[in-house]
């Protein structure tokens, strides 16, 4: 069995920096076309400048004529001034500005602590520029059962935000609940969601299969089987608020395995077989196509791809780990058969 689609890009990616960057870069550009690119660096990218100059180093990471191309995105804090949106937004380098709610995951310890208390201000210049606000969707505060935390963002911080700013667009990423779907789905305004390939494919069993997984523990962290059920529904039903966004979060081997190890699944190299893999079992591969490669850009007001890539039914095995010169990642999936394999057209 073969499809050809436009070329996918992916609404959500870490890229990181040094020498992780050169090891995961061509990953992804072997695959999509574009990528919205995290700032959660450290420091974290708060400026436009900051941006080009991450950008920079991100096209130099990758391989000779390759078109793939960075979007940048600048990391919200407490302090940043709406100045800074019209810069970003003059740059044309700069596609969106992230919201990681201080303490929430990997370096967001200089995220936002008061949204509405300190961001209003930036957030109505967005609204403006129309510049989406993208959104890590879980609340931190510790009384808060950690799988309750989405749930709580929801009707706490995004819709209060709707409310007040409706012509802000916004995309809540890696959503893991029936509640986000059903608040992307019945929001009348400007409002989509990423979906990562984990979110689609495990639920919270598989961080304890056997024993502690922790190649399978992200944030948000996996749900209960009723909540994935939700999300691929969702996916494969149609709707134009669904794309994708990988959430591929590369960190070496030994900060994965070990006492108290990172937030992050890397799936880059896989993420297409498994988001083909899903839409088959729906009986959707229909609507494949739109999920990664249309609404997307759509939502972002950007043009679609013109290349297309080629997917094939043609069982491969997943490496074990992928090394670089510090260390090793290990991916999603290592060591599995994975059935759908991706050729550029
Ligand atoms: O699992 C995650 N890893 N979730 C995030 O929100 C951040 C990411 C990372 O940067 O490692
Ligand atoms: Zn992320």
């Amino acid at each position: 069995m073969e499809l050809t689609i436009t070329q996918p890009d992916d609404w959500h990616l870490h890229l990181r920096d040094g020498e992780l960057l050169g090891a995961v870069a061509p990953h992804s550009a072997a695959h999509f076309g574009r990528a919205i690119v995290m700032p959660n660096l450290r420091p974290p990218i708060t400026t436009t400048a900051a941006a080009v100059s991450y950008r920079e180093s991100i096209l130099k990471a990758l391989p000779a004529k390759c078109s793939f191309q960075p979007l940048m995105t600048l990391y919200l804090t407490d302090s940043m001034q709406p100045e800074e949106i019209k810069l970003a937004r003059k740059s044309g380098v700069v596609f969106a500005v992230k919201l990681y709610p201080a303490g929430a995951t990997t370096n967001s310890q200089d995220g936002v602590t008061d949204l509405f208390g300190k961001c209003l201000p930036v957030l109505e210049e967005m609204a403006r520029q129309s510049m989406p606000l993208l959104v890590h969707g879980e609340v931190t505060d510790s009384n808060v059962d950690v799988f309750d935390r989405e749930k709580a963002f929801i009707e706490t911080v995004l819709q209060p935000l709707v409310q007040r700013l409706p012509q802000l667009k916004v995309v809540m990423e890696h959503i893991t609940t029936a509640d986000a779907v059903k608040f992307v789905e019945s929001y009348e305004g400007p409002v989509a969601a990423t979906v990562t390939p984990q979110h689609l494919l495990l639920n919270r069993n598989s961080l304890f299969q056997g024993g502690l997984q922790p190649h399978n523990y992200c944030l948000p962290v996996l749900k209960r089987e009723t909540h994935r059920q939700a999300i691929v529904s969702a996916v494969t039903s149609g709707s134009k608020r669904f794309f994708l966004g990988t959430d591929s979060a590369p960190h070496e081997r030994r900060r994965k395995e070990c006492s108290c190890g990172c937030a992050g699944i890397y799936s880059a190299p896989i993420a297409l077989s498994l988001y083909a893999k899903v839409f088959e079992e729906a009986g959707a591969l229909d609507k494949l196509e739109a999920f990664t490669s249309f609404n997307g850009p759509d939502f972002y007001g950007l043009p679609r791809n013109k290349s297309k890539i080629t997917m094939r039914k043609s069982p491969w095995v997943v490496p074990e780990s992928f090394p670089f010169s510090f260390g090793e990642i290990v991916p999603m999936f290592a060591g599995k058969t994975l059935q759908w394999q991706t050729f550029m057209s």
